[in-house]
């Protein structure tokens, strides 16, 4: 069973139509990640997800239960993209919170486990609205992970992190993926997801314009090979072809320094996917 399944989903706000039908699914323990420009509708999807915003059609489970449903609603975490946390609570009140919302019965332990995998047990009584926007952000994945769900929903968790904070956040999400967590990541920072996401799935206007693991959709490049003369790119050459190179300008004479078998990296995959489609 998957753990969020999305079929034929679609939502209209008046005249806007934020999904189109959309097919989307998140496999057990997978981490799959949703890009597309701003307005694609990647919010929308989550939070049909979570049962804050109702679909047009379609259908949304989240572990095999109806979105929105209590059973749904139980399993899952969920940080949303903007969201604001009463300034006056303390980082430890805020997981508390959150912890009798959830039904979580971790207590303190857990709260402490927590602050401790966001790298935050030093801010435990740091009031919210005294926090940096990046230590709110990391509260946020801490609260997304009250009550150890199995499939977590984050949209855009890493939007306000430094570089530092955000190696922090791939490392939670790899130990995730060790937990068996599923995960579905929303973001624009396409290095970050192509270093953690198993899977990806990009949504232009509402649509799903291309997914598949990273390196299904990406293609060869050539082989660029350094050399005294400079850099020189084959372009039809494969990885296979690799030595054959280097022999070949060994031969003649030339140093070689370094070799490059080269693929398109995700970003040129998704220029080329929305391409035409934003402007
Ligand atoms: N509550 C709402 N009422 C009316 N229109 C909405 C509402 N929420 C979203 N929309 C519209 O639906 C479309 C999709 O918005 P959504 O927030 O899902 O995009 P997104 O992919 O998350 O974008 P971003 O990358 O900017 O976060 C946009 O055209 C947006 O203006
Ligand atoms: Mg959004």
């Amino acid at each position: 069973m998957a753990a969020f399944r999305a079929q034929g989903l679609a939502k209209r706000y008046g005249n806007v139509t934020a999904l189109g039908g959309v097919d989307l699914e998140v496999g057990e323990g997978e981490l799959v990640g949703l890009l597309g420009p701003n307005g694609a509708g990647k919010s929308t999807l989550v939070k049909i997800a979570c049962g804050l915003v109702r679909a047009s059609a379609g259908s949304a489970e989240v572990a095999g239960a109806p979105a929105g449903s209590a059973t749904a609603r139980a399993s899952l975490g969920y940080l949303a993209e903007l969201f604001r946390f009463p300034g006056w609570y303390n980082a430890d009140e805020l997981l508390a919170l959150h912890q009798r919302l959830a039904g979580s019965e971790g207590g303190a332990d857990e709260r402490a486990e927590l602050l401790d995998l966001v790298g935050l047990s030093e801010a435990k009584t740091r009031k919210v609205e005294d926090m940096s926007k990046g230590m709110q952000q990391r509260l946020g994945i801490a609260q997304s992970l009250v009550g150890k769900p199995r499939l977590l929903f984050l949209d855009e968790p890493t939007s306000a992190l430094d570089p530092v904070g955000r190696r922090t956040v791939r490392s939670l999400l790899e130990e995730l993926r060790r937990r068996g967590v599923s995960v579905l990541l929303n973001s624009h920072l396409l290095s970050e997801v192509e270093l953690v996401c198993d899977r990806v799935v990009i949504l232009s206007k509402g649509l799903v314009v291309a997914a598949g693991r990273t390196e299904e959709l990406a293609r060869p490049r050539g082989v660029e090979v350094d050399t005294d003369e400079g850099t020189k790119l084959f372009e039809s050459a494969r990885r296979e072809d690799a030595p054959k190179i280097v022999a070949d300008l060994v031969g003649a004479g030339q140093n070689v320094y370094g070799v490059r078998v080269l693929e398109t990296t995700l970003e040129e995959i998704y220029l080329e996917a929305v391409e035409g489609e934003t402007s």
